[in-house]
């Protein structure tokens, strides 16, 4: 049984409160907030303001991914807006331990996401020392995108990596997660799934949170 995080990203910005209500209800672990900066990514989201509003009204732990340039720089700010895991861009790392070991100095869980052109081997020496790998199976930036299924190899490939290592990090998954392709990817190995609108977008969202919960 895999951990689901609806994103934030594909949730009605004029009723936050109502869609907050609704994964209060719902089977969901985790909201996944997802930060864009218009640099790392070719789009704008939101920001502290935003997560210290949802921090207030959801009960779920507050997953906040980020998709920007230099993260090391707010991290304290995300902290006090109220994230619980952290996850930052290997490609917007220069020091990616030392931002590694901020975010748990900070009190955070700390996640690690990588674009689909990164292999996951690169990994090797900072795997037991992450909560998290934030597996994109698209290109970040946009919700509704259609999943790259090499995905599927990657989760296999990093799965291994964990166990080899003994560390206890989580697999997520970020990016066109549907109801008919999660069975295959939690048979590859992933841990959490990410689901913006496959979550929003559906008719009866905690019905499809319960069945994405039952796979
Ligand atoms: C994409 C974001 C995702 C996005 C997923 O850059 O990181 O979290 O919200 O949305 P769906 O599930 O619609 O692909
Ligand atoms: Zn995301």
């Amino acid at each position: 049984m895999a951990l689901i995080a609806p994103s934030l990203l594909s949730a009605d910005f004029l009723n936050l409160q109502r869609d907050s209500d609704m994964l209060n209800k719902s089977e969901a672990d985790w909201f996944h907030l997802d930060v864009m900066d218009g640099r790392f990514v070719p789009n704008i989201s939101f920001g502290l303001p935003v997560i210290a509003h949802i921090r207030k009204a959801t009960q779920k732990v507050c997953d906040v991914h980020l998709m920007i340039e230099e993260p090391e720089k707010y991290a304290a700010d995300f902290k006090a807006a109220g994230a619980d895991i952290l996850t930052i861009h290997i490609e917007a790392c220069r020091h990616l331990h030392r931002n590694i070991q901020q975010i748990k100095q900070l009190g955070m869980k700390a996640g690690v996401a990588v674009n689909p052109h990164t292999p996951v081997h690169l990994l090797a020496d900072i795997i037991a020392d992450l909560d998290l790998v934030c597996l994109m199976s698209v290109n970040p930036g946009f919700g509704g995108q259609k999943f790259i299924p090499h995905t599927l190899h990657k989760i296999q490939q990093l799965k291994a990596m964990i166990t080899e290592k003994n560390a206890q990090t989580l697999i997520e998954i970020d990016g066109g997660v549907t109801l008919e392709n999660a069975p295959s990817i939690i048979q590859a190995g992933a841990d959490v799934l990410v689901a913006g609108n496959t979550v929003f977008k559906s008719a009866d969202p905690v019905a499809t949170i319960a069945a994405l919960k039952a796979l």
